[in-house]
């Protein structure tokens, strides 16, 4: 079957890849990339720095981009858009501004057993600094936190809860509303890692009510390099600054140093324009698709890969048994093959997927597995894409078959 979204990303022109890793990073359409040559060939300059009329573009380019995406995600003001480098930085940002202001010795921090590094080590870090204490929520046999967990984990002395929206390696979606609403019901902000939701569902920080909430722009058919720190107004303001430098102060003295207001506060350096420009053409691109189509789009699709990889009978699936619980990523193993083998194998038949930890070694560890081999959906993938995964899958277990019979 045909897919029009294929057609607008020239990555696929006369290319037969069949590609399954957008969790890690999606593919870029014609849209965004022309965005970016525009900008770069038509209104490059540094922002904020100069009051010649490039200079004054380039800034009008780098807050458009920012009021698209408060508009984007439902932020009450511009103000509380703050573009990172990806996720990752945005979220040792909190960890730091906010985690090192406000936790005390035995506070606790709550964060899932699901969660990336990114959302994982540096909590880590601050709390050992703060003498606080890092608590899990932890998954059942469905892959999925009970509300028991969250009722039982979430307590007065939780001070901050940093969670995932969907997990990267399991698929699973995090009931938000329930965290959300525990979590506030005893007095701690909550940290919203919707990075692999955010080309997938709508996002409404205001309706959700999340105090922070981060994503990369390049999951989201942006460009590498460009990510966002959403934070509610009140508390963004009463946050040190993170990164130290040029157009994030006030006034700077020989021994003292004044800060600009939000967003400056917290970007120090100069912008990645080019790349908030790319994103806000992502965005545009997401809209004009629309949510609900693409919501059912990768559904069935999602549903049409689970049956397939369920009917095999030496695949392992790590995923809750409901689709609707789930998001756009399936995890799985060939019973008695490592990951990485398979990973190898599928590249020589064209199909990209990615295999390892996924950057989550505490799942791993709780599931007692070492590794497994992950697929994740975009707007470009179809169920013939699924389908070859499958023939490639039942091939390669051919070829291992014999050995895998003879260990046991
Ligand atoms: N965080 C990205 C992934 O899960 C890289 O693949």
């Amino acid at each position: 079957m045909k897919n029009k979204y294929k057609e607008d990303f020239g990555i696929f022109d006369n290319n037969t890849i069949v590609y399954l890793d957008s969790g890690a990073t999606t593919q870029k359409p014609r849209c965004v990339l022309d965005a970016m040559k525009m900008f770069y060939e038509k209104e490059n300059a540094n922002p904020y720095r100069a009051a010649y009329g490039l200079s004054v573009r380039a800034t009008e380019c780098y807050n458009t981009a920012r009021e698209k995406v408060a508009k984007f995600i439902g932020a009450k003001n511009s103000c509380e858009i703050i573009f990172t480098k990806n996720a990752t930085e945005a979220l040792n940002l909190l960890a730091y501004s906010y985690g090192l202001d406000n936790l005390k010795k035995e506070d606790e921090v709550v964060i899932s057993i699901m969660e990336h590094h990114s959302n994982l080590v540096p909590w880590q870090k601050v709390t050992k600094e703060k003498k606080a204490k890092l608590s899990y929520l932890y998954i059942n046999d469905n892959y999925e936190i009970s509300e028991n967990e969250i009722e039982n984990k979430i307590t007065a002395k939780t001070k901050i809860v940093s969670i995932l929206s969907v997990s990267n390696v399991l698929g699973t979606a995090v009931n938000l509303e329930k965290i959300i609403k525990k979590a506030h019901s005893v007095g701690a902000v909550v940290i919203v890692d919707a990075s692999q939701s955010v080309a997938h569902q709508k996002l409404d920080v205001s309706r959700l009510d999340a105090d922070f909430l981060v994503f990369s722009g390049h999951k989201m058919y942006g460009p590498l390099g460009i990510g966002v720190l959403y934070g509610k107004q009140d508390l963004l303001e009463k946050m040190s600054p993170f990164i130290m430098g040029g157009d994030m102060i006030e006034f700077v003295h020989e021994q003292e140093t004044s800060f600009a207001t939000l967003p400056n506060k917290f970007e120090a350096g100069t912008q990645n324009v080019g790349g908030a420009v790319g994103l806000s053409s992502a965005i545009s691109y997401l809209e004009k698709i629309g949510f609900s189509k693409i919501e059912k789009v990768e559904k069935e699709l999602l549903s049409y890969a689970v049956k397939k990889l369920s009917a095999l009978s030496f695949i392992e699936l790590y995923c809750p048994k409901e689709i609707e619980k789930m998001a756009s990523v399936v995890s799985f193993n060939i019973k008695g093959v490592h990951p990485h083998d398979v990973a190898s194998l599928l590249d020589l038949k064209g199909v990209c997927l990615r295999a390892g930890n996924h950057c989550a070694q505490p799942l791993m560890r709780f599931l007692d597995i070492d590794s497994t081999c992950r697929i994740s959906f975009g707007i470009y993938n179809t169920k013939e894409d699924a389908d070859a995964l499958v023939d490639a899958l039942k091939e390669i277990y051919q070829k291992f078959e014999k050995y895998i019979k003879d260990e046991k």
